[in-house]
């Protein structure tokens, strides 16, 4: 009888991918077999799609024309109504929570998935559990059940479960949590050859945060959402403990005006600020990445003098089921894959360990924002709602994120001598905090408001 991993050569072979068998004379059974199954996993023709376009290098330099998007805030005409909608989709449970922690981390450099990182300012509150206790707080504000939907991906999905379980789940029930597991994809070299991370081992990269949208499809997610009657998603990143996914002010806007997918976005802090913006490229809404952008355009100011590209994206979206539903029928969702170059670890020719540079590929969810049929910018404050922890150090790093969590938490409470924890089931607001007159309790490192009196 062919053993599965003899039978994967021909193809593999005549994919120009031979090379991956080079060094399986030295794996055990258990080992070959962990490998025909990876190996059969690999979808090759989309490997040699991705091949060739690395091959092809940048497409022929057009011009397209940017322009700035529409963009709603508090206090626009609306807002109340819009409010008012807002919360009630939410106590009627039709918002279903989306959280992408299918990353890897790799600028932070922790050893497991990147939600088991503590970020509290005086507790070591992990970037779960502030999750967590905003949606919980949420549900208990406008007194809906709330179903969390977790993207893993395939390299830390174990992981998270087990430590969902080790810590009570954070108070939800068993059957509100549904974890779900992106696609992975083999890294290329950069002749298009599949990486080897080991003898019997293919270099596997989850494949970004698009990979959200086929995902939620594959899993079984939607129809999960269907069945209890949730029609719109709120989907966030796990690095921003300062996210608002139960907003309802943005699920207003965003359902009021019949969007399919609206995005939150914060002013950027100056012209210089790396980051990508919503705005129409040749009158299609995308995200343009600070590289597309001329440094003349990225100066420029509109007539309010603020910069005239300045809806710094906060990947914090709401996108209705139905629109998901459409992307991913007829198979393969094709939204565009973007290339990023890394050192990764690999084998070489002798099986030996060694760094190389490598090409990882991936897909952006805001890349959906060109096939939807209506879609909302909505612009929040960023000392409110945005502090990722992507590195070690510097900016966007635990020390940032944890003294502006520290900063919420002392506008909240007005104790502004101490670094301050707030939990938000404890108060998100201050109306809140003066209403339920939480225990302040003084610690060596800050203030912690823990339960209310
Ligand atoms: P980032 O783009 O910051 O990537 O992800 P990352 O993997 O977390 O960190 P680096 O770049 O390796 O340092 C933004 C958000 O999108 C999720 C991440 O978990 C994070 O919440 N994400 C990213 C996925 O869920 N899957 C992916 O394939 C990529």
């Amino acid at each position: 009888m062919t053993e599965p991993l003899d039978a994967l050569r021909a193809p593999f072979e005549s994919a120009g991918q031979g090379h991956v068998f080079a060094h399986v004379d030295r794996l055990g059974p258990g080992e070959r077999e962990t490998f025909a199954r990876e190996l059969s996993a690999i979808d090759l023709d989309l490997v040699a799609k991705l091949g060739a376009k690395l091959a092809g290098g940048a497409a022929a330099a057009q011009s397209p024309s940017f322009e700035p998007p529409v963009v709603v805030r508090a206090g626009d005409g609306g807002e109340g109504q819009a409010r008012a909608l807002g919360e009630e989709l939410l106590a009627a449970g039709k918002v279903g929570f989306v959280l992408v922690a299918g990353g890897q981390g790799s600028r932070l450099g922790f050893n497991g998935p990147k939600g088991a990182f503590e970020v509290g300012p005086v507790t070591s509150k992990t970037l779960f559990e502030w999750h967590a206790a905003r949606i919980l707080a949420a549900g208990a504000r406008h007194g809906f059940q709330p179903t969390w939907y977790i993207m893993t991906s395939r390299a830390n999905d174990a992981e998270t479960r087990a430590f969902f379980a080790g810590n009570g789940r954070f108070g939800f029930p068993e059957d509100d949590l549904f974890f779900f597991s992106q696609d992975m994809l083999p890294a290329l070299d950069g002749e298009g050859r599949i990486v080897l991370a080991g003898p019997g081992e293919v270099f596997l990269a989850p494949d970004g945060h698009g990979g959200t949208l086929a995902a939620l499809h594959q899993s079984g997610a939607l129809e999960h959402m269907q069945a209890r009657g949730i029609e719109e998603l709120s989907y966030f990143q796990v690095d921003n403990p300062l996210a608002r996914p139960a907003d309802p002010l943005f699920v207003g806007y965003h359902c009021a005006q019949g969007a399919e997918m609206s995005s939150k976005v914060v002013p950027k802090r100056d012209a210089a600020e790396k980051v990508g913006v919503l705005g129409l490229v040749d009158g299609v809404l995308g995200c343009i990445e600070y590289s597309d952008l001329s440094d003349e355009l990225r100066e420029a100011k509109a007539a309010s003098g603020d910069l005239l590209f300045n809806a710094g994206n906060i990947a914090a979206h709401m996108i209705r089921r139905s629109f998901v539903e459409r992307l991913n029928q007829g198979g393969a969702l094709d939204l565009p894959w973007h290339i990023a170059r890394k050192e990764l670890g690999a084998i070489d020719s002798s099986g030996a360990p060694t760094k190389i540079p490598g090409v990882k590929f991936e897909t952006f969810v805001f890349d959906a924002l060109a096939r939807a049929k209506a879609c909302v910018t909505m612009e929040v404050e960023r000392a409110q709602e945005f502090s990722p922890v992507k590195n070690a150090e510097g900016s966007d790093s635990p020390a940032t994120c944890k003294a502006d969590l520290s900063a919420i938490g002392r506008a909240i409470s007005g104790l502004d001598d101490a670094v301050v924890e707030i939990d938000p089931r404890v108060a998100e607001t201050l109306d809140e905090f003066n209403e339920r007159a939480p225990v302040v309790q003084r610690t060596e490192g800050g203030a912690l408001c823990a339960a209310p009196q």
